[in-house]
């Protein structure tokens, strides 16, 4: 089959170099040249665990190629994709559909007959309607069709998770459109991956539905942490014993600083602002954002609290900024709140991350980047582990606090077990662990 895909960001680049490695002829289109550019000589605008080389097997292969000639890549495909970002719109919250309703305007003007086309990017409910409008609006008398297929991609695992994935959902009510998707995911539809048909709405609010129920599973998790902490009980055990029950399951019930990224704030905030235009609250949402944002700041006053109280003149150093490992993306990261409070306390903040440093010195001017976690705890008062990256689980904890000049371990991804801090030397803090 023949598909474009439209926005060679994250969504785009991953969705459509692995729909190339099915054995589809792929084009990924962005308005950005030297994006393009880059991506024709395996450059790749983000950091995604095995995504060069999937890149370079398909170019190589001639089923994936890279374009700004938007109207040339559609012609004759069977599927555009629309993967273009949909950022929240400063001030109100809302998606920015700026983005997907200018490509839905360029696609409509230079499709073929009968091409579905699905947005991938996340989308306000209602948005396939408005998109279906436009295209309409440009070709009145075009036969085509309008899909929501929502992304459930996580960075870092991005790629297994487009080829593994738990479900696909689509929302159609068309046959001939469906026919056109069983055909896109046809070599996952083989490995038996269930998909679901959906209509266009339920498709587009099963995305917001999913992110807003993970979102509210780990700050569920956070808020029994902290009640762990005042109670003597401990946060993992009781994270374990409700995840096996099947009907909660044991999944994303990791406490920690909170969660951030590039799509559960954003998603969060966009469902409510859709409920409340449709005037009707969800209040568990509601909650689940608030909660987690007064939790990023709260976890840099936990670092200040285990240096007594007192920050002022202080050197923290912070062990990985990005909002997860495994990902350059500082999106949301709760380090940028952590960093902001340790700084308004008057402490002096070093740190390392494996692969977002490059990008948090354009967030946190004010923080000083070193080239390891040992040269970032050099002479530190206290150590505090925001990011769960590989590289800090194994940590010679004894060589860690030889460089320090205090004793402060506040470890906010529970990497460690308390004993092994204690052993080190360590004062030593964790989430939930009432053993802190
Ligand atoms: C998420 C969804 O998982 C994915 O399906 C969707 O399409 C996009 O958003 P992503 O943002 O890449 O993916 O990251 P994810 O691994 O889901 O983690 C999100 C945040 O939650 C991170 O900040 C992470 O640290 C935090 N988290 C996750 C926890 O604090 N505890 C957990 O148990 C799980």
């Amino acid at each position: 089959m023949k598909i474009a895909m439209i926005g060679s960001g994250y969504v785009g680049l991953v969705s459509g170099a692995c729909f190339a490695d099915f054995g589809h002829d792929v084009v990924c289109v962005d308005k950005d040249q030297s994006k393009i550019d880059r991506l024709n000589a395996n450059i790749m605008p983000i950091y995604e665990p095995g995504l060069d080389a999937l890149v370079k097997t398909n170019v190589d292969a001639g089923r994936l190629s890279f374009s700004t000639d938007l109207a040339g890549s559609v012609k004759g495909c069977d599927a555009v994709f629309i993967a273009v970002g949909t950022p929240s719109r400063r001030g109100d919250g809302h998606a920015d559909l700026s983005y997907v309703y200018a490509a839905a305007k360029e696609i409509g003007e230079a499709i073929d007959p009968k091409t579905v086309v699905v947005t991938k990017s996340t989308v306000p409910v209602g948005t396939g309607d408005e998109v279906e409008r436009i295209i309409r609006d440009v070709r009145p008398d075009l036969e085509f069709e309008v899909v929501s297929n929502p992304e459930f991609l996580r960075e870092g695992a991005a790629i297994g998770d487009f080829k593994r994935p738990d479900r696909i959902v689509v929302g159609t009510d068309t046959e001939w459109a469906r026919e056109v998707m069983r055909g896109v995911y046809r070599p996952l539809f083989l490995n038996e991956s269930p998909i679901l048909f959906t209509s266009r709405r339920s498709s587009e609010l099963i995305k917001y539905a999913a992110n807003a129920f993970l979102a509210t599973k780990i700050t569920f998790i956070n808020e029994m942490a902290d009640l762990c902490e005042k109670l003597g009980a401990n946060v993992q055990d009781v994270s374990r014993g409700i995840g096996l029950d099947n009907r909660i399951g044991s999944k994303f019930l990791h406490a920690g600083p909170g969660y951030g990224g590039s799509c559960f704030p954003k998603d969060t905030l966009a469902l409510l602002k859709t409920a409340q235009d449709n005037d009707t609250p969800v209040r568990i949402v509601e909650a689940v954002v608030q909660a987690n944002d007064l939790r990023k700041r709260a976890m840099g006053r936990k670092i200040v609290n285990a240096l007594g109280g007192d920050a002022r003149g202080k050197r923290i150093a912070l062990l990985g900024l990005t909002f997860k490992p495994n990902t350059d993306d500082m999106r949301d990261a709760p380090s940028i709140a952590i960093v902001q409070t340790l700084i308004d306390a008057g402490a002096e903040v070093y740190a390392h991350d494996p692969e977002g440093m490059e990008e948090a010195a354009k967030i946190l001017p004010q923080v000083k980047m070193t080239e390891s976690a040992y040269a970032a705890a050099q002479g530190a008062d206290a150590v505090a582990i925001v990011t769960e990256w590989d590289a800090y689980r194994a940590l010679d904890l004894a060589k860690l606090k030889g460089v320090m000049k205090g004793d402060v371990l506040v470890d906010l991804r529970n990497i460690y077990r308390p004993e092994e801090g204690a052993k080190a030397g360590f004062d030593y803090y964790s989430v939930g662990r009432s053993c802190t």
